[in-house]
This record gives structure tokens, sequence and C-alpha cells, in this order.
């Protein structure tokens, strides 16, 4: 891995809110440069104007809006962080949508969204970062799936599921091809953490939901923040094609 980790750049997607944002300002507070991705140009703003510039100084972030599921948007991202930085340490591939929406009620244009937003955004960004941390002879990428991934639907439809559980795949393909080249490629699978996406689940099935999770509370953005801080660590040299949970014990297995 590369010695000075404070220079790395980290690349989150899905950056502007939710678990995206908290991961990023983890990276921040390490000292890491970081480069927020999002499709929502008008969340982007909002976080440029947050105090994240003065605790860690504007040179630290950079701020593009790009839909990950456009593979030549993905493309032009990689090289404007090249030609800006000259590096990519660590990838997370966070971006996603949810959906509930029954498997009766399913269109097709549903599916393709959620299919490449989640799989092929994860994929396809994964693809592109390789050539650099291939160069560099390390690198990590970290893919945020979920616990609708390993045990089904609790909050989400087919789709989501298919599209969380195929980046587990990815994620083991990917550790697999890499794992000579100083490159690790790991997963981390949370269930109900309390972010902006929240807010779009039923506040009847949410109660019932946090009845039904060991913990007896929903998890923390930061929680998850912290584990995917330490999968990008030196300290992780050794843990790749995992799958973490992080669900409240919602799962064990
Ligand atoms: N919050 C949870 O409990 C939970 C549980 C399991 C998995 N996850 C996963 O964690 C990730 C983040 O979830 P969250 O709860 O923070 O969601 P969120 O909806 O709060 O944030 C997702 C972010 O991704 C961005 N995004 C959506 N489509 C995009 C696209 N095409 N290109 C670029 N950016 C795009 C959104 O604008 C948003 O800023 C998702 O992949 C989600 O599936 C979350």
């Amino acid at each position: 891995m590369q010695k000075n980790a404070v220079n790395q750049v980290v690349v989150v997607t899905g950056a502007a809110q939710g678990l995206g944002l908290a991961i990023a300002k983890n990276f921040l507070s390490e000292g890491k440069r970081v480069v927020f991705i999002d499709i929502n140009a008008k969340l982007l703003n909002e976080v440029k104007k947050m105090n994240l510039v003065k605790q860690s100084g504007s040179s630290k972030m950079m701020f593009l809006t790009v839909d990950v599921s456009n593979v030549s948007a993905i493309k032009e991202s990689v090289q404007t962080i090249m030609e800006h930085w000259g590096r990519i340490d660590v990838l997370i591939n966070n971006a996603g949508v949810r959906k509930e929406t029954s498997v009766e009620k399913i269109t097709e244009d549903e599916w393709n969204l959620i299919l490449s937003v989640n799989l092929g955004g994860t994929f396809f960004y994964s693809q592109a970062v390789l050539d650099t941390m291939k160069q560099q002879k390390s690198g990590r990428i970290i893919n945020i799936s979920s616990f609708g991934g390993q045990a089904g639907p609790l909050s989400s439809g087919a789709h989501y599921c298919a599209s969380k559980a195929g980046q587990i795949m990815l994620t083991k393909s990917f550790a697999r091809s890499l794992a000579g080249q100083g490159i690790t490629v790991n997963a981390v699978a949370p269930a109900a953490i309390q972010t902006p996406e929240m807010d779009n689940i039923d506040p009847c099935k949410l109660e019932k939901m946090k009845e039904s999770i060991p913990v007896q509370r929903f998890g923390k953005a930061e929680e998850v923040a912290n584990m995917v801080s330490y999968l990008a660590s030196d300290a992780a040299g050794y843990i790749t094609g995992s799958t973490f949970d992080i669900n409240g014990g919602l799962l064990m297995r």
C-alpha cells in the first residue's frame, strides 16, 4: 500500500448524503483527499457549503456530478480525477437506489434503473480505476451491499436484493482477479442504518423493524463508515473478497 496514507485519494460514490457522506467525512478526518461523486448536483452543492471545507481545507475535496449508471460519465470522472490528483487509492461504490415495488409491479424501466445504478455502477466504476490501481500496485475497493443481498427483502424489492447480491459476487470476482496485485476488494452489508433514505419507509413498518433488531436500535451511518475506513487501511491488507455484516444482529451467519 501507499506509504503516505494522508495523501491518499478516495473516491466515494453517492457521497452527497447518508452513508456516502459519513464515509467521505471519515476519510477527510483522516487527512485523505476525497472525491465526492453524486448524481444530485443540488445536494453536492449543499455539502460543499458545509463546515467540512474549514475542517479539512478545500484542496482536500473534489465534487463531481456523475450518474454512475452512465459508463462514459464514469470514465470521464476518472480522467478528471487523474488529471487533478494523479492517483486513486480507494474506491467506495456506495451510490444506490432502493425501491420496495412488489415482483408483480416491477417494470422494465425500474428493473433497469436499479440494476444499472447498484450493480452496473459498481462494476463499471471498479473497472475504470483498475489501470490506475494496478500501476500503483495498490488499491482498495469497498462495495456497499446490503442485508437484502444476503437474506432477501426486509424493506426492498426483488430487483434491489438481486443487485445487492450481485455486488457481493462482484466483490469476490474482482478480489480474486486482483489479489496478487496489491489490490483488495471487500463489501459491507448494512441493514436499517439511519440515513435520509429511511424517510421513505412507512413509520409503522420501521417500528416493527426496530423491534426485530437484536440490538434494539437502528444503526448509525458512522458505524458503517468506521468499518469502511478500517477496510481501506493498511491494517486490512490480508482481507479480500469478504462481506462484513453491519445489521445489529438481524442476520447472524
Ligand atoms: N441506509 C441503510 O440502512 C442501508 C442498508 C443497506 C444498504 N444500504 C446501501 O448503502 C448505500 C447508501 O445508502 P443510503 O441509505 O445512504 O442512501 P441515500 O439514498 O440516503 O443516499 C444515496 C446517494 O446515492 C446517490 N445516487 C443515487 N443514484 C445515483 C446515481 N445514479 N449516480 C450517482 N449517485 C447516485 C443519491 O443522490 C444519494 O446521495 C446504498 O447503496 C444502499 O443500498 C443502505
